[in-house]
């Protein structure tokens, strides 16, 4: 007899979304009955279906859709979705994609996305709504706080911070003990070899603040 699973409701249609459908069918723990999107415009994403805005979301928790997952890469917005989906009454779940390797000595938190090719190394903490995306390295003892993003192939050495809602652009890479301030932004490719300032846009190697100009 197949096993009853639990449904879930992904949020979002864009292009993060169609990697987090993917990875919760590739892990198989849950029933995904669709994905919501305020653009109109949606069909069916990885043969998954649309099922409107997010207005619909009180309809879903009356039909026994108690759980979600936000598939938005964007971390201010995402933020957003998952506070005031959890507010309602939803779950947040996990996607974890079976070809990620996480320590079982490393914490996850809730609502969590790791991608495929992913490591997650021991005594690391993931707090809640973060992405760790394809490729990338959490080394031992980093801690990433509640929705930051780790892009495509990043690199993070021992002892890493991450604080809340930094997003981290791909191809970069960490050295031992930095703090990442909250919400600042690293870019493309950069090494980071000092600490960032909460809020602040960092590039190049070694990674210095961007000017702007006028
Ligand atoms: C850092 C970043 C956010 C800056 O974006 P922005 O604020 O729009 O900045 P601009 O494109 O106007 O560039 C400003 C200056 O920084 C330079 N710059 C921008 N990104 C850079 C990077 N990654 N490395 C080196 N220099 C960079 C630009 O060449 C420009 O230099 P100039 O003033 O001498 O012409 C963006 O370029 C970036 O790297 N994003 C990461 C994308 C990513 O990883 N996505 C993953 C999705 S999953």
């Amino acid at each position: 007899m197949e096993p009853v699973l639990d449904k879930v409701v992904v949020i979002g249609g864009g292009g993060h979304s169609k990697v987090v459908i993917d990875i919760l069918q590739s892990a198989g723990t849950y029933e995904i009955v669709g994905f919501t999107d305020n653009s109109d415009q949606q069909r069916s994403l990885c043969g998954v279906p649309y099922l409107g805005n997010d207005e619909i979301l009180p309809e879903l928790l009356n039909k026994g859709v108690l759980r979600f997952i936000v598939g938005l890469g964007d971390n201010k917005v995402r933020k957003i979705l998952f506070e005031k989906i959890r507010t309602v009454g939803f779950m947040p779940v996990n996607a974890i994609s079976p070809f990620a390797h996480i320590s079982p000595h490393a914490k996850i938190g809730q609502g969590v996305v790791v991608m495929a090719g992913a490591v997650i190394n021991p005594y690391a903490v993931i707090k809640d709504n973060v992405i760790i995306n394809t490729l990338s390295g959490i080394d031992h003892d980093c801690i990433i706080d509640s929705h930051v993003h780790i892009a495509p192939g990043t690199s993070l050495t021992g002892c890493v911070r991450v604080c809340e809602g930094a997003f981290v652009g791909t191809g970069s890479k960490i050295t031992p003990n930095v703090e990442i301030g909250e919400w600042s932004v690293i870019g493309a490719g950069a090494v980071v070899i000092s600490d960032i300032l909460p809020g602040s846009t960092v590039v190049g190697v070694p990674a210095k603040k961007i000017i702007a100009k006028g």
